[in-house]
């Protein structure tokens, strides 16, 4: 039997599967994929990942702002995020952060739409996807503010830090999100993050359509390929794939309350 597997983080609502995607679904199918989780970027993007949501039947919504969609938040859009959060299978809020790598709103806008987000992942007790670049400190800052008082879950999507903020975010009760890069020829401290980690606060995910593993770098991604990811893995805790699987399926399901 083929071990079950879910990709925690997909576009399968991006443009770039317009041509394909039941022939992605049907890829991700064969090879064990069970169930995807779609974030979101904006309040255009997050009403298209909930109406998806109702077509496709093992794929699950988040919703929310990603810190280069900043800008375009306000009271009007943070009160239909609340709406829509009602909606049948939108699982958590994301994704939602910091990005000063392209910087495209002001930290100080980004650090407010960040927080008010946050705020309304506690008060509908949904779990949290985070994304961070180039503003780790930042992001960890807000983040250990946040755990202070009782929250939901929280994974660090595509995590990309070093083993000290990873253990920081493991300190907090967070979760880690393991996609391409664990893969790549120079995958910096990732393989001793993964070392370091136990098991049980790993998540799998794709990132689809970006951030293709190895040897498919650059081209575009898509689910199925969420298997590599875990064979890394795997072969980094010295597990077998089949047990591997079996846990950061266990994981996901715990996770988004699935
Ligand atoms: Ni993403």
């Amino acid at each position: 039997m083929t071990p079950k597997l879910i990709d925690t983080h997909c576009h399968l609502n991006f443009d770039q599967f317009d041509l394909d995607r039941s022939e992605v679904l049907q890829r991700a199918h064969d090879v064990g994929v069970v169930a995807f989780v779609n974030p979101s970027v904006d309040l255009a993007d997050s009403r298209h990942v909930v109406a998806l949501a109702q077509e496709i039947p093992n794929l699950y919504a988040a919703i929310g702002f990603h810190p280069n969609d900043a800008a375009s938040f306000n009271e009007a859009a943070l009160s239909e995020l609340r709406e829509l959060a009602q909606q049948p299978k939108v699982v958590a809020i994301g994704e939602i952060g910091l990005d000063y790598h392209w910087n495209e709103s002001p930290p100080e806008v980004q650090k407010s739409v960040f927080e008010q987000q946050l705020t309304l992942a506690s008060e509908l007790n949904l779990p949290v996807i985070i994304h961070q670049r180039d503003a780790a400190a930042d992001t960890m800052t807000i983040l250990q503010q946040w755990a202070n008082q009782p929250h939901p879950y929280l994974v660090l999507h595509s995590f990309s830090s070093d083993l000290a903020v990873a253990k920081m975010a493991l300190d907090l009760g967070f979760y880690l999100g393991i996609s391409g890069p664990i893969t790549f020829k120079n995958p910096k401290e990732l393989p001793d993050v993964v070392a370091f980690a136990p098991l049980s606060r790993l998540l799998v995910e794709t990132d689809s359509p970006f951030l293709s593993p190895h040897p498919f770098r650059g081209k575009r991604n898509e689910p199925a390929q969420v298997k590599l990811v875990a064979e890394k893995i795997a072969q980094i805790k010295g597990l077998s794939y089949a047990e591997t699987c079996q846990q950061l399926t266990e994981n996901s399901l715990a996770f988004f309350h699935l």
